[in-house]
């Protein structure tokens, strides 16, 4: 019998994640803490993190639901809008509460409707966020409603994030879940490194905008931004196994209700927690750049950031024959079901648990 070829590497970070509060987050939770050391965690509660306050009352609700073998660091994020309190913001950072602060353009996504409705009304925040040298974590997408869908990143990237970093030259910026080459050559071309950096998921990676109508229309694959066509996949594939330091894990684990996503008007955002590093790792194996798969995972984020690389490790292994992942759906404490991505498509590698749930 040969030996399994296996992969380790620095236990990785996940610099986007969703947790929600109350019972999704004692279900999901143990999923993240179990392959990531530390996450950075999205505001967009139904009732968001808007001030310090309520970002020390979220973090406090997810150490207490951390059990007792897990060591996980929250990351914690604040939800800008329109009223965000600057002093409120300084306070929260330079006491290390905060570590971001969040722009969701209003309505671009999942609980967006308080988000800043004109870049122009955060002037002050962003200017004292470049003076305190607090990250600024972007969903780049306009929510114009002329502009076709699939357009509303690279319109973004023209019309607000160009002229922000002409303003803001010194401004620390993460342009989230990035979906199209549009993104990959704008952030190529224009970094200084350690200025702007960009997070790729594993669902944009594995899959292009055929997978929302593959045998009729696939509610689980629904995620904003929105999947795109395969040569913006193949643009971010790309970019995240170049092993270039401005490119990083966020895996946008985004757990919804089953009976959510499957409804009218569905819910945008998938549960990839379980399967996320399986599914990054099938990506870089694919394109022969599995030698830079601890660059993406574990080293580039923490260098972008200026954070310690983690001590711990963590080891997957290849499988004989590719499968689906068992794990196809979770429950919460309720009993309700949110289903696992990927779900249909086989991934030849699994992490080797150390605390098997
Ligand atoms: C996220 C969510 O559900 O909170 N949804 C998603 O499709 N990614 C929000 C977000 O990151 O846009
Ligand atoms: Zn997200």
């Amino acid at each position: 019998m040969t030996m399994p070829q296996t992969i380790t590497i620095p236990k990785p970070d996940d610099w986007h994640l969703h947790l929600r509060d109350g019972d999704i987050l004692k279900a999901v939770l143990p999923y993240t803490a179990a392959h990531f050391a530390r996450a950075v965690v999205m505001p967009n509660l139904k009732l968001p993190v808007t001030t310090t306050e309520r970002a020390i009352a979220y973090r406090d609700q997810i150490t207490q639901a951390l059990s007792e073998h897990m060591t996980f660091a929250p990351l914690m994020t604040l939800y800008l809008t329109d009223e965000t309190n600057p002093n409120d913001l300084t306070r929260g950072y330079e006491d290390g509460v905060l570590f971001a602060a969040k722009l969701y353009p209003a309505g671009a996504t999942t609980n967006s409707e308080s988000g800043v409705t004109e870049i122009q009304n955060i002037t002050s925040i962003l200017d004292r966020l470049q003076r305190l040298g607090m990250p600024l974590l972007i969903h780049g997408e306009v929510t114009d409603p002329t502009v076709d869908f699939f357009d509303r990143e690279a319109v973004f990237i023209d019309r607000v994030l160009r002229p922000l970093r002409r303003n803001f030259p010194e401004l620390k910026i993460v342009m989230e879940h990035i979906t199209t080459q549009a993104a990959v050559e704008y952030i190529t071309s224009e970094s200084p490194y350690g200025r702007l950096g960009a997070t790729i998921t594993p669902h944009h990676l594995l899959l292009n905008r055929n997978a929302l109508f593959d045998g009729g229309i696939q509610p689980h694959h629904f995620c904003l931004p929105v999947l795109k066509r395969e040569k913006d996949r193949q643009a971010i594939i790309l970019a995240a196994t170049s092993g270039a330091g401005m490119f990083f894990a966020g895996t946008d684990s985004a757990p919804h209700l089953k009976a959510d996503k499957e409804r009218s008007h569905g819910s945008g955002g998938i549960f990839s927690a379980p399967h996320a590093l399986a599914t990054y790792a099938e990506i870089f194996d694919q394109a022969g750049a599995l030698d830079r798969l601890a660059n993406f995972l574990s080293t580039n984020g923490p260098a972008f950031y200026g954070l310690p690389v983690n001590a711990a490790t963590l080891t997957l292994e290849k499988l004989e024959t590719p499968a689906v992942p068992d794990l196809k759906s979770i429950l919460t404490p309720n009993g309700a079901e949110i289903v696992t991505f990927p779900n249909e498509t086989p991934l030849s590698w699994r992490v080797i648990e150390k605390h098997p749930l």
